[in-house]
């Protein structure tokens, strides 16, 4: 069976069984402190676990892309070394949401793997929560029970906490677990050793395929478990596991999902797979990291320096590096991968499809760096090898090419034993340790439970119509950071406070009581779902009604640039084309920033246009028209664009002005005429292939048309107020450059002068005639007169010096023939002197220069120059 019809059947099955089939959701986590990326098919659907909003459907099936690359679940290690594990994968899962729960969850893995997959009943084994005194939970005797009726007892087995109580994160949802094992052994080994022996051993032919979650539980923060307000089903296979299971072959690499990408590595690098186990891990780290870094740059998430994009750059540099110390790969290579994945998977996962070629640009860009980094680091190390006595390099140097340098140590520790010597492994380890801990203290956040006041339904969001209402305290929690000190979380029953989100920032305000006590707010965000108001102090009284208000004229502020992003969004399709997509934005009070996909930087037209396009909109007055809720496939028939990356739900708010239609959760003016005047303040690269525009709009564009219009007066008054003040600076120019040249020629007349005087002062020295001497020349005299006295005098060696601009020059002549016949060479000489004047240089055997900060030094680097000849 093909991974597409392995898939698809999953999907039916699941729809018969009266499930929504919903597609994937993205793998970056946008508004969850407690997670980066999407580590589990439930993960998307974490705020109907704990209670925050209302599932589409009660009982919803699907395939998700999952990331495993950080945090309480990281596989990113054993990536390579196995054959089944993997950075990304996809997990199929059906959820019921307090509908079904372990009778209909067991059942039913059960008649899809044996009834529809026709795997064999004897190879499969199961799995059931044993229960843990320490979380006081009890041994799981329903799955139990339910099992024994479908299944041999003998191939029930019981399993701790660790293997059977599944938990996302350190906090929030969770709950015992039944697993069900394959074992694809041979009938030899299995006769060998029973299978039910190796279940959750880490065997690669006896692997779990399906985990069945029965969440009941909430982890709070101190470690404790509460029951969930409702029982939940969260199940996740992994497909290519079923994949490996349903093809017949051992690994998952040796599934259709992967033996495409595999075939094209072996051409690009001529290692075939299955020869050396060397070049086979390195094999399957490229083949697995290609996948994770093309899907996380379709997702929106490109590899950068901070948060989820660094953790994607160190993915995709894990992968050159294989590439390169074990299959020769010295280019970048990864980018060509990416054709055939995109053949491969596009059809499922469409937002690969559409952005291919930004995909190949982003890979490409990202390793040609990274093989920089590499050049210089061995070049670094090539160094330090040089100047270690003995054969141990000290951990300190190590983790200064690490650390500062982005240079591998893995890498550091395999060229050394090339060259007999060693690192220093434990005296690294110290250096990361300490950084890590000192990185730990500058992150360092606790967070307590929340303190519930009432209980409350789903807290209703007002801000688009008011910006001050009564409100009260449902519930908050303390937050002590190192970042911030002491805060506190606050979260009403309603709210007029804009969360950050979509790029536009959160809203700041104060709360008042009724006796006129003010609590600022500092921020708002959104967590899982629900607007979370950060404050210095709490309220006297929690249980008050409180006076909310928002800041208005910053909230009008960001509005204004909110609306106008959207403007230039449209003005960018327009001007630039439809491949034209966002990638990223930032509205804040002051000013906003657009990222998106396009292969050059924009002209000084196209920016004239684009600012153009967006005034004319603004002047146009083109009302709000906003609808709250529409569904999905309306708003897209009307022309409304989905983001890659962000997650919609069925129905969803569009934001329309004029021609420009927007899929947005934001605030917006009322009408364009608000904002004024739009002005671009910046155009620049993000990546390849992604610009970035930076722009102001309303009071930010007044203050700077007065600040520019100051400083073209000061401009104006230093050019005497002259009439024509462009003309003047023109002028300027021109005679500047004119004077310039009469300087040159001033200098070269000069050299000739004191070329005559020079020939004089020349002494004969072990048979040399021998100069040194400091010039009041710049670097082209210098040279103009070494080679004048050198076309004059035979077996001669000029050693000049002179000072320019506060730096000091040398230079150093030698006559052709001597250099052969006295193994004389200059640029060795200028390298010499050069420590005197704290620089270097280099050049010809008979010609070479140096320059140094340290003009002090000229006189004993001639002093020295005599006595080097002598
Ligand atoms: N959430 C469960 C897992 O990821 C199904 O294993």
């Amino acid at each position: 069976m093909k991974s597409q019809d392995i898939r698809a059947n999953f999907l039916k099955f699941f729809e018969e069984k009266k499930h929504t089939i919903v597609s994937s959701a993205p793998m970056v986590v946008k508004d969850d402190p407690t997670l980066m990326f999407v580590n589990s098919g439930m993960a998307p659907f974490k705020e109907y676990f704990v209670g925050n909003g209302q599932p589409p459907s009660k009982r919803i099936a699907d395939t998700q892309k999952c990331l495993r690359v950080s945090g309480k679940h990281n596989d990113l290690e054993e990536v390579g070394y196995d054959t089944y594990h993997h950075t990304l994968f996809e997990m199929l899962g059906n959820w019921s949401f307090g509908d079904y729960f372990k009778k209909e969850a067991i059942s039913w893995a059960w008649e899809l793997l044996t009834d529809v997959y026709k795997i064999d009943k004897n190879i499969l084994y199961v799995t059931v929560f044993e229960g843990d005194k320490k979380d006081k939970t009890e041994m799981d005797t329903e799955a139990f029970s339910i099992w024994k009726n479908i299944i041999s007892e003998d191939r029930i087995l019981m399993g701790n906490k660790k293997d059977n109580f599944w938990e996302m994160g350190e906090q929030g949802p969770c709950g015992p677990s039944s697993e069900i094992h394959i074992d694809l052994r041979s009938e030899k080994e299995k006769a060998e050793i029973p299978g039910s022996e190796l279940v959750n051993k880490d065997h690669p032919h006896v692997v779990e395929i399906w985990n069945l979650v029965f969440m009941e539980y909430n982890r709070k923060a101190d470690g404790s478990l509460e029951n969930l307000p409702q029982k939940h089903v969260d199940t996740g296979m992994g497909f290519e596991r079923l994949c490996m299971a349903l093809q017949g072959v051992q690994s998952n690499y040796d599934t259709d999902v992967f033996t495409p990408i595999i075939r094209e590595i072996e051409t690009i690098s001529g290692s075939d797979y299955g020869q050396n186990e060397q070049h086979d891990i390195a094999i399957r780290v490229i083949a697995d990291h290609i996948r994770t870094v093309a899907f996380s740059i379709a997702d929106g998430q490109l590899p950068s320096n901070t948060g989820a994009g660094y953790v994607i750059r160190r993915i995709l540099r894990r992968a050159v590096r294989y590439g390169f110390t074990f299959l020769n790969q010295k280019e970048p290579f990864m980018y060509r991968l990416v054709d055939v994945l995109v053949k491969k998977m596009g059809t499922t996962f469409p937002e690969l499809n559409a952005q291919k070629q930004l995909i190949q640009n982003v890979i490409k860009e990202e390793e040609t760096s990274f093989l920089k980094t590499l050049d210089q680091g061995l070049i670094l190390l090539d160094r330090i090898i040089n100047t270690t006595k003995g054969d141990v390099v000290s951990g300190d140097k190590a983790f200064e090419l690490y650390d500062t340098y982005g240079f591998p140590v893995d890498l550091t520790a395999l060229i050394l034993q090339e060259k007999n010597m060693r690192l220093d492994e434990a005296g690294f380890q110290t250096q990361l340790e300490k950084q890590k801990k000192r990185s730990r203290a500058a992150s360092e956040v606790s967070t307590e439970d929340w303190t519930i006041i009432r209980e409350d339904d789903e807290q209703e969001f007002i801000g688009y119509e008011t910006l001050e209402t009564k409100v009260k305290i449902v519930r908050y929690r303390k937050e002590v950071s190192s970042k911030h000190g002491t805060q506190y979380q606050l979260v009403f029953n309603l709210t007029p406070f804009y969360a950050e989100g979509g790029g536009q920032v959160g809203d700041k305000g104060y709360l008042e009581a009724a006796n006129g006590d003010v609590i600022y707010i500092l921020d708002t965000k959104k967590e899982n779902n629900v607007a979370v108001h950060i404050s210095r102090d709490l309220p006297k009284n929690l249980t008050d009604s409180f006076t909310a208000v928002v800041e208005n004229k910053q909230r009008f502020r960001i509005e204004c640039n909110h609306t106008a992003t959207h403007l230039l969004h449209q003005a960018l399709r327009e001007i630039l084309g439809v491949h034209v997509e966002q990638k990223g934005s930032a509205v804040h009070s002051k000013y906003l920033r657009f990222d998106f996909s396009h292969f050059s930087k924009l002209s000084s037209e196209e920016l004239q246009q684009v600012e153009h396009f967006v005034n004319s909109r603004i002047e146009g007055r083109l009302p709000l028209e906003e609808q709250r809720a529409v569904p999905m496939t309306q708003a897209v028939a009307d022309g409304a664009i989905a983001l890659f990356g962000e997650k919609y739900g069925d129905v969803v708010r569009t934001v329309r002005f004029g021609n420009s239609i927007e899929l947005c959760g934001g605030t917006h003016v009322k009408n364009t005429a608000d904002i004024w005047h739009f002005k671009i303040t910046s155009e620049s690269a993000v990546a390849s292939g992604i610009r970035r525009i930076e722009a102001i709009t309303n009071d930010a564009v007044k203050d700077y048309f007065s600040e520019n219009d100051q400083r073209f007066k000061q401009i104006r008054n230093a050019l005497n107020n002259a009439a024509d003040p462009v003309k003047a600076v023109v002028d300027l120019k021109s005679e500047n450059s004119q004077l310039k040249k009469q300087i040159e020629q001033l200098q070269k007349d000069k050299a000739k002068g004191v070329k005559s005087q020079l020939i004089a002062e020349i002494q004969s020295i072990n048979g040399l005639n021998f100069l040194a001497k400091k010039l009041d020349l710049d670097a082209s005299g210098m040279k103009d007169v070494s080679f004048e006295i050198g076309q004059k005098v035979e077996n001669v060696v000029l050693i000049f010096a002179a000072e320019h601009n506060g730096k000091a020059l040398l230079s150093c002549y030698i006559s052709k023939d001597i250099v052969a016949s006295k193994k004389l060479n200059a640029g060795a000489i200028v390298r010499t002197l050069g420590n005197y004047i704290e620089g270097g240089g280099g050049g010809q055997p008979f010609f070479a220069t140096a320059g140094g900060k340290n003009p002090a030094g000229i006189p004993e680097a001639l002093e020295q120059a005599v006595t080097l000849i002598s």
